[in-house]
C-alpha cells in the first residue's frame, strides 16, 4: 500500500493515467495522491487483511528534496507498528527530484539515518520490522552496484526492483506514448529483469529481491525469478489480465520454491504481530 506522504496532497491534475493497450502497458503521472500517513493508518487499522502488508512510503511534492529525510523518517515512524515490511520509495519519476535519491551521497545518508531509526524503533515495539527500498529501472550497471553495496552497508533487508521506467522506445509512435510520467506493464518486463539480474550478480544469493514490472502471464512470474527474484509482485497486469494473474502467478512461484527456496522464510518477512494474536 501507498506511497503515502506525511500530509494529504491531490497529485498531479487529471488525467493522469493512460492505457497503451497495443503493448500492455500504462503511463501514470499519479503524483503519490493521498490523504496523508495519519489517515493511512487509520485505514490499514481497520483493515481485515491479516496476510503479509507492505507499507510504502514517500515525501510530499512540497518538501523540498534536501528534507526528504524528515519526509521519511516521519512516516517510517508511523507507518513501523502497522507493517509486515516498509519501503522507502526514492523512484517515482512524478515526484520532482525523488530519483536523485537513488545517487551515492544522497543514499547513504538517507539509508543510514533510516537504519538508525529503525534500530530505535525496534527496540519501541519489541519488533524488528524489515525495511525495503524500490529503485527505478532506469540505472547502469555502476549505479546498481552501488546501491546494491549500500544496501548491505546499512543492513537493509530487501530491494524491490523495479518502478515505472521514463523510457518510451518500446512505446514509440503509439496514443499517449508521449505523456509524462512512468510507463509499467510489459515493456518494462525486460529492463526490470535488468536490474534483477545486475542485483543478484552484486549480493549474496539469500539477499532478497522483490521483482516486479511487467509481470502480465504466469510464465513471466516464473522468468522473473529465474532473473534472481526472490518475491513478486505486480500491479499493471491486473488490468489487462484481471484478478485470477495473482493466483496463476502465486502457483507459478510455489511451484518454483517447491524447487528448493520458500522465499518469504528466506526473505524474513513474516505477519504482522497482530495476526499472531
Ligand atoms: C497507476 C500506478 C500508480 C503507481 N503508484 C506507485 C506508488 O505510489 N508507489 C510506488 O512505489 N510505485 C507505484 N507504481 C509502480 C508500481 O508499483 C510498479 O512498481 C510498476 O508499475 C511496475 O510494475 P507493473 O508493470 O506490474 O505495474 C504505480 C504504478 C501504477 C501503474
Amino acid at each position: 500500500m501507498g506511497t503515502v506522504t506525511p500530509k494529504a496532497q491531490p497529485g498531479n491534475p487529471k488525467p493522469r493515467m493512460f492505457r497503451l493497450p497495443q503493448r500492455q502497458a500504462l503511463i501514470n503521472r499519479m503524483g503519490f495522491n493521498n490523504d496523508g500517513v495519519d489517515a493511512f493508518v487509520a485505514n490499514v487499522q481497520r483493515a481485515k487483511w491479516r496476510g503479509v502488508l507492505g507499507l510504502n512510503i514517500g515525501k510530499n511534492a512540497a518538501t523540498p528534496i534536501e528534507r526528504a529525510l524528515d519526509d521519511y523518517a516521519l512516516c517510517l515512524a508511523r507507518v513501523y507498528p502497522h507493517a509486515s515490511y516498509v519501503t522507502i520509495n526514492i523512484s517515482s519519476p512524478n515526484t520532482k527530484n525523488l530519483r536523485q535519491l537513488q545517487g551515492g551521497d544522497a543514499l547513504d545518508e538517507l539509508l543510514a539515518a533510516l537504519q538508525t531509526q529503525r534500530t530505535a524503533l525496534a527496540a519501541e515495539h519489541g519488533r524488528r520490522v524489515p525495511l525495503a527500498l524500490k529503485i527505478a529501472p532506469d540505472l547502469d550497471d555502476d549505479q546498481i552496484s552501488a546501491i546494491a553495496a549500500l544496501l548491505q552497508r546499512h543492513g537493509i533487508d530487501a530491494v524491490i526492483a523495479s518502478n515505472t521506467t521514463i523510457a518510451r522506445d518500446a512505446v514509440a509512435g503509439l496514443p499517449h506514448a508521449e505523456e509524462a510520467g512512468g510507463l509499467s506493464g510489459a515493456p518494462v518486463f525486460e529492463p526490470s529483469n535488468r536490474v534483477i539480474r545486475a542485483l543478484r550478480r552484486e549480493l549474496p544469493a539469500a539477499y532478497p529481491i522483490i521483482g516486479v514490472g511487467g509481470i502480465m502471464s504466469a510464465d513471466d512470474a516464473r522468468e522473473k525469478l529465474a532473473a534472481g527474484a526472490t518475491l513478486l509482485q505486480l500491479y499493471t497486469g491486473l488490468i489487462y489480465g484481471g484478478p485470477a494473474l495473482v493466483g496463476q502467478c502465486a502457483r507459478a512461484a510455489a511451484r518454483a520454491a517447491r524447487e528448493g527456496v520458500d522465499a518469504a522464510a528466506r526473505a524474513g518477512i513474516s505477519p504482522r504481530v497482530s495476526d499472531a494474536r
